[in-house]
């Protein structure tokens, strides 16, 4: 019994941990069957992510087939990093060449939006600013210090984060009697747009939906797959329903 409770307490940690940090996540809507969408985020995670970061659990012609891209597309579009169709998706990047320029090796992707949820990844995307104290020039505010350079800013543009300071009141016991203490805490505001990129605003959500929507598929491949069979076994169940009834109704007609 103790190890139920115990696993159960366990279970509940992923969610006070995140509740703790107080981010304020941007909602996504993922839309696995919106085809289109996929293979525009596809495109997108091929070019400018597949450089540093490994998506090693997906094959390029398993992701071709899912997505409805012929093998000939996928060779001629979305092949650069190696030139067989079956292979996995590997950065072009040698991981310790990565490390030694970013100090730490880009992680692997395949199963980012499982880990951290598609509202982090678009709100990642969406949160690199300027910041000259840091290695690359980029900081982000839903990862503090993060070692990507911001690769979309030509799309987005250059963004500025605005701080503000906020008074933290606390009482504490010193010596028996209760202090109030009031501490200074840095916290972020909002975003300004310093310098426009190629893309609207609206124009660079749509493809950071897309590129999200993209990589929810990747981190469960066989759920595009779940969803068709699904819609099958709801219209069996329904059918069966029906002549279940019919059944009933037969074998119970002489009973009463
Ligand atoms: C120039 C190399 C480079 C490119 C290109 C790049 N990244 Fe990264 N990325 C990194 C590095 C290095 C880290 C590790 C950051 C850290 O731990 O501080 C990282 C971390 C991340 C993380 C956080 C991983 C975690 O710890 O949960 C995400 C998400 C991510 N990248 C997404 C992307 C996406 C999406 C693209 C394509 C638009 C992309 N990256 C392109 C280098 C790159």
């Amino acid at each position: 019994m103790n190890k139920i409770i115990l696993s159960l307490l366990l279970g509940l940690l992923p969610i006070v941990s995140h509740a703790e940090q107080g981010l304020k996540l941007d909602h996504v809507r993922i839309d696995l069957s919106d085809q289109a969408s996929l293979q525009r985020g596809a495109r997108i995670f091929v070019n400018y992510c597949l450089s540093c970061h490994n998506a090693a659990y997906l094959r390029y012609n398993r992701m071709g087939h899912d997505l409805g891209i012929s093998n000939q597309l996928v060779k001629q579009d979305l092949l650069f990093a190696t030139n067989k169709i079956g292979d996995r998706m590997r950065a072009a990047m040698p991981a310790a060449d990565a490390k030694k320029w970013f100090g730490v090796a880009p992680p692997d992707l395949t199963l980012e939006a499982r880990y951290r949820g598609p509202d982090w990844i678009y709100t990642y995307m969406h949160s690199f600013y300027r910041d000259p104290k840091s290695f690359s020039g980029w900081n982000n505010t839903v990862f503090p210090h993060v070692a990507m350079p911001f690769v979309l800013y030509g799309w987005q543009g250059e963004q500025r984060a605005v701080f503000r300071n906020v008074k933290l009141v606390s009482h504490v016991m010193e010596n028996g009697k209760a202090v109030t203490e009031v501490t200074e805490e840095r916290v972020f505001s909002h975003f300004v747009l310093a310098k426009p990129g190629t893309m609207t605003p609206k124009q660079y959500d749509l493809a950071i939906r897309d590129l999200t929507n993209f990589m929810v598929y990747m981190g469960e491949p066989a759920k595009l797959e779940r969803i068709r069979i699904g819609v099958y076994v709801l219209i069996f169940l329904a059918v069966f329903l029906v002549l279940a009834i019919l059944l009933k109704k037969e074998y119970w007609k002489d009973v009463h």
